[in-house]
């Protein structure tokens, strides 16, 4: 996998295929192979480029909280890098949270904005105190509670077994350390409702019927502050839409970006 340095950190990314750059972020606590289902499927038609975030997969963790603005701000670093002056930038999660971010640091970066299964609002006081929580649990225990507690609600129940597993190991294959300044950091972030606002290009907003995270109303409540959005809802899918009903979700994101 190709890699960059930014602040003095190695991070890591996938690029493959030609065309109009689309940039996906993945969610917590995984990597970049979540947009393996697009990678595969549509870069005979698209370029995709797909980090895996600071203290995730291969990419190395930074000091301190990862907040939103600090991935925004590697992804910025990755697209001057590859020589992109703007990008469909998309995110899935806590991947559209990042999203939201590099919005606000760049609008001028964003030709047009993907976001799934993700909410334009910040935490409130428990979930904050939640992120705390979660951060010390994985430096104390690791990241198999973690897993344990986050598979049931990043999937549609019952999930397919074989899919579980799959997401397990990625959970598994992270680092305590970057999932719990990730989880700091999400506490940290701003609501984005004045940003989206402020955004005339087109954005697809899709959603997983099942998502019980980021459940359809957070999808519809983004579509109606932006000017240019349309939501799709993915029929079986839980918070992982693009990993757990691949076809639908590709579907959605071509005919998106060939609309572009
Ligand atoms: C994610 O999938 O990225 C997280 O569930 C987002 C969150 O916890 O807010």
């Amino acid at each position: 996998m190709p890699t960059f340095t930014h602040q003095g950190l190695t991070l890591h990314y996938r690029d493959q295929g030609s065309g109009t750059p689309v940039l996906l972020l993945h969610a917590f606590p995984l990597h970049g192979e979540l947009f393996a289902p697009q990678l595969e499927a549509l870069t005979a038609s698209h370029r995709l480029i797909a980090p895996d975030l600071r203290g995730f997969g291969q990419s190395q963790p930074g000091p301190g909280p990862a907040t939103m603005t600090t991935f925004a701000e590697d992804a910025l670093a990755l697209l001057d890098h590859l020589g992109i002056d703007a990008a469909v930038v998309g995110g899935v999660s806590m991947g559209g949270y990042a999203a939201l971010a590099l919005l606000q640091l760049d609008p001028s970066r964003v030709r047009a904005l993907v976001l799934a299964d993700t909410q334009m609002g910040a935490d409130d006081e428990a979930g904050r105190a939640r992120r705390e929580e979660v951060a010390r649990e994985v430096e104390r225990d690791g990241m198999g509670p973690l897993a344990d507690s986050m598979l049931p609600r990043l999937l549609a129940q019952p999930a397919d077994s074989a899919l579980e597993q799959k997401v397990r190991g990625w959970i598994l294959s992270n680092p305590p350390e970057g999932a719990a300044a990730a989880s700091r950091g999400m506490g940290l972030r701003a609501d984005s409702r004045n940003i989206l606002a402020r955004f005339a290009g087109p954005a697809l907003i899709v959603v997983g019927e099942k998502d019980v995270i980021t459940p359809r109303a957070k999808a519809d409540a983004m579509a109606n502050v932006l000017s240019h959005a349309q939501v799709v809802e993915i029929p079986g899918a839980g918070h992982l839409a693009n990993l757990e009903q691949p076809e639908a979700f590709n579907r959605a994101l071509d005919q998106f970006l060939r609309s572009l």
